[in-house]
């Protein structure tokens, strides 16, 4: 079904600005936190884990529509297999140990990325994770798990390919409103578009993440590591996006 256009971040003029409805966070430093105290990489992720516990309690309490974690990305395979494997662990423990929390807050879980790589039990819990929250009409935290922004792109153009080959769909139907519609996060729609991304441990690049949706956001990069990224630096990052003046590539009223 095709969109009302209006909806697409291309017609956007001046959003009002005050809480982000979608904040995508790219939780980068955990090894270095680690490594820093003398302790395994792992330690730095399971803490990690900790703050993503705590940044959406935060999150959903500021009525965020849209938390969405790069939990794992798809170039992240390339870690030795023992960082690996821990890292597919880790939903199983945060699901096992926050469930209760998430259904408390009214939390509903997403998960975006390629599924069929991530280990059967980490996908059955997710799974579970996601119907056991389906109800929930609160804040999605929307794990991105073997995510990859440029393969995204080119799933959403085979998909549409296919649709043409098949006759289905016409190539002057195709516009940004259906291209959306083709992505992996079709499913968070009306709130696909990242309006604040933030990153931690001062690293400045998007690594392939969420790469069409995060074409109108702001940018927040913070020098803290991600497993010592707490409430107070949360706030500093809402109160900088709340400053800044989107435009979608238009003018402020003063400016015409
Ligand atoms: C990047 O830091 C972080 C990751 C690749 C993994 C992020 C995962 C978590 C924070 C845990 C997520 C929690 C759940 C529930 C799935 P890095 O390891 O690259 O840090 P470094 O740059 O200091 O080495």
């Amino acid at each position: 079904m095709k969109k009302d256009a209006s909806s697409n971040s291309s017609s956007k003029q001046i959003q009002a600005k005050g809480i982000p409805n979608h904040i995508a966070v790219i939780m980068d430093g955990n090894g270095r936190w680690a490594k820093k105290r003398g302790l395994p990489r792992s330690a730095g992720h399971r803490q990690g884990m900790e703050t993503v516990r705590t940044i959406a309690k935060a999150a959903s309490n500021r009525k965020v529509k849209v938390l969405t974690v790069y939990a794992f990305s798809t170039e992240n395979w390339k870690r030795p297999l023992e960082e690996v494997r821990f890292l597919m662990r880790l939903p199983i423990e945060f699901f096992n140990t926050f469930m209760p929390e998430l259904q408390e807050n009214n939390i509903r879980i997403m998960v975006t990325g390629f599924s069929e790589k991530i280990p059967g039990p980490t996908r059955k819990v997710i799974q579970k994770a996601v119907d056991q929250t389906s109800g929930n009409t609160g804040m999605i935290l929307n794990f991105a798990m073997n995510y990859g922004g440029r393969a995204e792109l080119v799933n959403a153009a085979k998909l549409l390919a296919l649709q043409v080959e098949k006759g289905n769909l016409s190539v002057s139907e195709i516009d940004e409103a259906v291209f959306e519609q083709h992505l992996l996060t079709n499913q968070l729609d009306p709130y696909q578009d990242v309006d604040l991304l933030i990153r931690t441990s001062g690293e400045e690049r998007l690594s392939n993440f969420l790469l069409w949706q995060n074409a109108y956001s702001e940018f927040y990069f913070t020098p803290l590591a991600w497993p010592e990224f707490d409430e107070a630096a949360f706030e500093k990052a809402l109160a900088a996006y709340e400053i800044r003046g989107r435009r979608y590539g238009g003018l402020n009223s003063s400016e015409s």
